[in-house]
């Protein structure tokens, strides 16, 4: 086998994956879990378009925010990302990231509302596993190794607990199917109880945000924006889910829009957001309940929802609220969007010990 090859680096920024940038000799170096003004050498894992992805070998110089992660699998577990270092810090470098992103668009000041946890929040988590090599735990996603994680912090208490019950004697080599050999597995609390999918799509049960505190105070936020206005307003749900986002801000009328399976009735229709034809299919829907629509909110996957400018200009809304689990598809989605005005901006930290945030973004039309 081939030795890899070691190289010396110098911590001068942070991208908005999380990672160190190493500017050496022109080089660029993408170095996770290391701060700005750490030095040392590092292992050559990958070099791709004249980019060298590395990860740390020896620190000679350790930048001075530095602290010891809480978690024992942190170095390893390519899950967390900032645990080196303080939460302030995390919340300043998400911050930077965003303003980055956005420094081309006429935006507001950003709100930053911080995590009152760090640890212990996700309600639902998915590991990977090989019967191949008997691992379980978080797979990279570059090398596709396994690491495993039996003491994850992130997890709630309840989360926790599972993933031990998995890991003690190996129970989980018992459970998982023996005819795929490769594979995942999901552990969700849902309703007061444990619940684990095994080889399902993500979010089996149905889609729920994974921090319940965080989701509270989101909600908080809309309800604070939006109460006085949704008098007489009519309000489009898109990616609605289960209506998380929209169910306590009493509109007289709404329509929640997700690929329901099977089909919901009452407020709820099911609808492929990415299809061909979807904006007609729901304009149908609207003429059919009378539904004009004055407020959109919608909160896609991470790929976003680049037909965006197309449906505000055939629907005409007067307030659009973008929740955005990825920065980079909401700033491509809120390209050429000239009616509008941004009339707030807010980072809201979901994903705690993770370079992921959610973004709010309150759109006005102008005039
Ligand atoms: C980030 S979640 C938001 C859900 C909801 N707003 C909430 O707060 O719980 C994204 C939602 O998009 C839905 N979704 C994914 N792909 C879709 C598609 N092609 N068409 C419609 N909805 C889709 C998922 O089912 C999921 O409910």
């Amino acid at each position: 086998m081939q030795k890899k090859r070691l190289i010396p680096f110098k911590i001068t920024g942070i991208d908005s994956l999380g990672q160190g940038v190493s500017k050496l000799d022109e080089k660029v170096t993408f170095i996770p879990k290391t701060a700005i003004g750490d030095e040392g050498e590092a292992m050559v894992m990958a070099e791709r378009k004249g980019v060298t992805f590395a990860r740390t070998v020896a620190l000679t110089l350790a930048a001075p925010d530095r602290i010891t992660p809480a978690c024992a699998h942190f170095q390893d577990c390519p899950s967390c990302h900032f645990q080196h270092l303080p939460y302030e810090r995390e919340l300043a470098l998400k911050s930077e990231s965003f303003e980055r992103l956005f420094r081309k668009f006429s935006m507001p000041e950003l709100e930053v509302v911080g995590a009152p946890e760090r640890y212990q929040y996700r309600n639902r988590i998915q590991l990977h596993y090989s019967l191949r090599t008997r691992r379980l735990g978080m797979r990279d996603p570059q090398t596709f190794e396994i690491t495993p994680i039996p003491e994850c912090l992130i997890g709630t208490p309840e989360i926790a607990t599972g993933l031990r019950a998995l890991y003690q004697n190996s129970a989980w080599l018992k459970e998982a199917p023996a005819d795929k050999a490769e594979g995942h597995v999901e552990l969700y609390w849902v309703s007061g109880e444990l619940r684990k999918s095994w080889n399902r799509p993500y979010a089996e049960g149905g889609f729920t945000q994974v921090y319940e505190t965080m989701n509270r105070r989101l909600k908080d936020l809309l309800t604070e924006h939006l109460t006085l206005k949704v008098a007489g307003a009519g309000l489009l749900d898109l990616f609605a889910g289960n209506g998380n986002l929209s169910s306590a801000l009493k509109y007289p009328k709404r329509l929640c829009i997700d690929v329901y399976r099977p089909a919901r009735g009452g407020d709820f229709f099911d609808q492929d957001l990415y299809a061909a034809g979807a904006l007609k299919a729901v304009q149908l829907e609207l003429a059919k309940r009378a539904l004009t629509v004055d407020h959109i909110i919608l909160d896609p996957p991470r790929s976003g929802f680049r037909d965006l400018r197309v449906w505000l200009e055939a629907l005409k809304p007067r307030i659009v609220v973008y929740v955005s689990c990825d920065p980079h598809t909401l700033a491509r989605d809120l390209q050429g969007i000239t009616e509008y005005e941004v009339t707030r901006s807010i980072l809201l930290d979901f994903f705690p010990a993770t370079f992921h945030f959610e973004s709010v973004i309150f759109l006005e039309r102008k005039g």
